[in-house]
């Protein structure tokens, strides 16, 4: 059975409790093992895969995640679509930990991470990113956080920090004043990366804390963020089982064509 959909798992989600008919494979690819065995299995006639980020041990600390060879993975598996579940901090007062965001837009402040398919050889290719994930996964994302009772925030921007610390308290009030909305250490390349291979792409962002920036809430922690995603895994799931089994077969976006227009070739070339 088609392996419709990839579920990238984020700290605090290790496994998918719900997978019917569980198997595990591994996967090599040219950048390398993935960040775990991959989980195939079944939610409700839906065949799945789920890959946990930071390995099954946690080994893996944002800058490590082998991002491309996650994504190589699950393309290989012939996964379509992916939903990235991820931690953030809370850079705005309406946002409170425990709520869920779906994010529309991200700032990359990462700074040492392989960020394409594309870097080293082969054909150059210049793939848009105006807009970094799927309108149609957003919304289907959206109606099922609303369906499974979560406080769900219909959009936001996703600042991307390197990491592994947390940021300072002039970082988190500059970020502020760029008008970001959560921050985070795992969104990018993972949007890059979706997109260059053409998968549908979106982020369901588990709000753990107000970052640093709070006046009255205490400065963010490890212990805190693991407190809270705890308290949130279950959300995650019972929204992973309110979207998969009701998202079309068939997708009508245009991620599936992303590099069409995005391969530069001297307009003289000639193949020998
Ligand atoms: N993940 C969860 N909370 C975070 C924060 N405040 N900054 C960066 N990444 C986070």
């Amino acid at each position: 059975m088609q392996v419709e959909i990839g579920v990238i798992g984020g700290s605090g989600l290790y496994r998918m409790a719900e997978l019917e008919q569980i198997e595990e494979v591994e996967v090599q690819t040219p950048f390398g093992p993935p960040s775990a065995p991959i989980t195939l299995g079944t939610l409700q006639g839906v065949r799945v895969a789920f890959l946990p980020r930071h390995g099954l041990r946690h080994q893996f600390s944002p800058s490590a995640v082998p991002a491309r060879a996650n994504f190589w993975a699950l393309k290989q598996l012939g996964v379509r679509r992916v939903i990235s579940i991820s931690a953030v901090g809370s850079m705005r007062e309406e946002i409170a930990p425990l709520d869920l965001v779906v994010p529309d837009q991200i700032f990359d402040r990462t700074v040492r991470r392989a960020r394409s398919f594309f870097e080293e050889s082969g054909p150059v290719v210049h793939v848009a990113l105006d807009e970094p994930f799927c309108p149609d996964l957003r919304r289907a994302l959206l109606e099922a956080a609303t369906r499974a009772g979560a406080r769900v925030h219909p959009q936001g921007t996703y600042i991307c920090i390197e990491g592994p610390q947390f940021s300072t308290k002039a970082e988190s009030r500059i970020y502020r004043s760029w008008g970001v909305d959560v921050i985070g250490m795992t969104a990018m390349p993972e949007a890059r990366l979706a997109r260059e291979a053409e998968l549908c792409f979106a982020i369901l962002a588990l709000v753990t804390d107000y970052d640093v920036w709070h006046v009255t809430e205490e400065p963010v922690n490890v212990a805190t963020v693991i407190q809270n995603l705890q308290r949130n895994v279950q959300t995650a799931q019972d929204v992973l089982k309110e979207l998969i089994p009701r998202l079309p077969r068939e997708t009508s976006c245009s991620c599936g064509d992303a590099l069409a227009q995005a391969i530069v070739t001297a307009p003289d070339a000639v193949s020998t």
